[in-house]
């Protein structure tokens, strides 16, 4: 049992607090890292004490350079936890009070840890979705690059992972450079709707004490102030929004790490890795592994527990703050660590590989990935496509019994014209409609895309 003097709450209690109570309930270890943001809401709020004639000139300067140097002694690592301290906030305001004095004992004033915490981690996600979102525009710049580096290589595009027609390798990344930006745009829709200040909802009710929320919201950067203290102390969707995000960018990276499992595979062979972005094998002295493709694949799975896990947490939830709202940090900071080193080992992979043309375009040049463009030639001539489709596919169904080329076999049938859509190289150039996969449609949509690397730069700061 630790001395109760210890606690924020130690007038109500006779006793301290239980070694049980105080393993289970505590947070600091996963809410440390909130210090920088902790402080700076602490400044903010007796700021606006001062403004509110709660505290004097003299007070307010002796808690500022109180919480200055509690951020010296965080940053610098000298910063010396007592057991009492449950969680980040009581850490700060246990050394402020311990520097301040008198001062110290009066920063909590008007300030419940409901509306605190609140601020401090929307002030953090503020901070790290936007890394992220930079990050993923780094991914697509990497996409683009190494597009604009291959723009004649093709591939074959696949449905069901079956060879279907072919497409253009810089069309190809592009699709993934599309998704990504829509996951740098949905992380900015994100924090414009987190930048709302919950500070000065107090623990549920607001105060007595004449405060202005809105002028500390303005101190600390926030866009807008809440309207209603019990939301404001209550609300976990940014949370559970930031982390949606963040499953959505673990999707995809674990759709762009799968693909990449299969191109490195011998039996694709369509690119490899380099060494600084591969593993080997303690046993198998030939191997060479793309483990960071498997982990954006793997890793997804707990990037979708995390969101599943708050969801159900905050699920039937009553107003306002309940302890179960704890559960918010540790999701999220894993989400996000996960996410950026995610993003950086994928970018770096796809970077420095080296992608092969050949086996890319000799597995697209297969005689039956010219099947459609032969019965788009066909109706360009007035078959109905339904018939020109299964004249074609009766064409096919002879050369894999026969094992007759598909060349020769149209040429017969169909004559040389036809014949000449089976040549390999000749298909990609046919996806010629808007947004398809050839070389034509791809310089308008090379446009469009870095169009909208450009808007993202400016909304990212970039
Ligand atoms: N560590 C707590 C959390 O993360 C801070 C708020 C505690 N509030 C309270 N009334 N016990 O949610």
């Amino acid at each position: 049992m630790t001395d109760s003097s210890h606690t924020l709450w130690h007038g109500r209690f006779a006793g301290g607090p239980s070694e049980a109570l105080m393993a289970y309930t505590a947070s600091l270890p996963f809410d440390q890292r909130l210090w920088p943001q902790d402080v700076a809401g602490s400044k903010a709020h007796v700021r606006g004490l001062l403004r509110a004639g709660l505290l004097t000139e003299s007070e307010t300067h002796k808690i500022i350079a109180a919480l200055d140097q509690v951020a010296d002694e965080m940053s610098s690592g000298t910063f010396i936890f007592a057991d009492s301290d449950e969680d980040i906030h009581t850490a700060v305001e246990r050394r402020v009070t311990e520097i301040a004095g008198d001062a110290g004992a009066k920063m909590h004033t008007s300030r419940s840890r409901n509306d605190q915490v609140a601020t401090d981690l929307r002030l953090w996600c503020k901070t790290a979705l936007l890394e992220i979102a930079r990050a993923v525009h780094g991914l697509q710049e990497v996409l683009l690059a190494q597009a604009l580096a291959h723009r004649s290589v093709y591939l074959p595009g696949y449905t069901h992972l079956q060879r279907a027609q072919p497409v253009l390798l810089a069309h190809h990344l592009l699709a993934h450079g599309w998704a990504l930006g829509r996951d740098v745009d949905r992380l900015l829709d994100t924090l414009v709707r987190l930048d709302v200040s919950p500070l000065g909802a107090g623990a549920l009710a607001g105060t007595s004490l004449g405060i202005d929320p809105a002028a500390t919201a303005a101190d600390l950067g926030f866009a807008s102030v809440f309207h209603n203290s019990l939301d404001a102390v209550g609300d976990r969707d940014f949370v559970a929004e930031a982390l949606f995000d963040l499953s959505v960018i673990g999707v995809h990276l674990s759709r762009i790490g799968e693909e990449w499992v299969l191109w490195t595979s011998e039996e694709f062979g369509f690119a490899s890795l380099d060494d600084a972005y591969a593993t080997g094998s303690s046993m198998l002295p030939q191997k060479k592994n793309p483990d960071i493709a498997e982990l954006a694949r793997g890793k997804a799975g707990r990037l979708i527990g995390n969101l599943v896990g708050l969801l159900t947490t905050l699920k039937g939830l009553p107003l306002a703050y309940n302890r179960d709202l704890q559960e918010d940090k540790e999701p999220l900071f894993d989400s996000v660590d996960q996410v950026a080193l995610a993003v950086t080992a994928i970018s770096g992979m796809i970077a420095t590989a080296r992608f092969h043309a050949d086996r890319m375009q000799s597995a697209a040049d297969a005689e039956v990935t010219s099947a459609t463009d032969i019965a788009e030639w066909l109706v360009r001539g007035g078959t109905p496509f339904r018939q020109a489709h299964a004249i074609v596919g009766a064409l096919v169904r002879a050369h894999l019994a026969e094992g007759t080329s598909l060349r020769s076999l149209v040429n017969a049938e169909l004559g040389s014209e036809a014949a000449a859509l089976v040549a390999p190289g000749v298909g990609v150039a046919l996806r010629s409609s808007p947004g398809g996969a050839g070389p034509g449609p791809f310089e308008a949509q090379l446009r469009s895309f870095t169009e909208l690397l450009t808007t993202q730069r400016q909304r990212l700061g970039l």
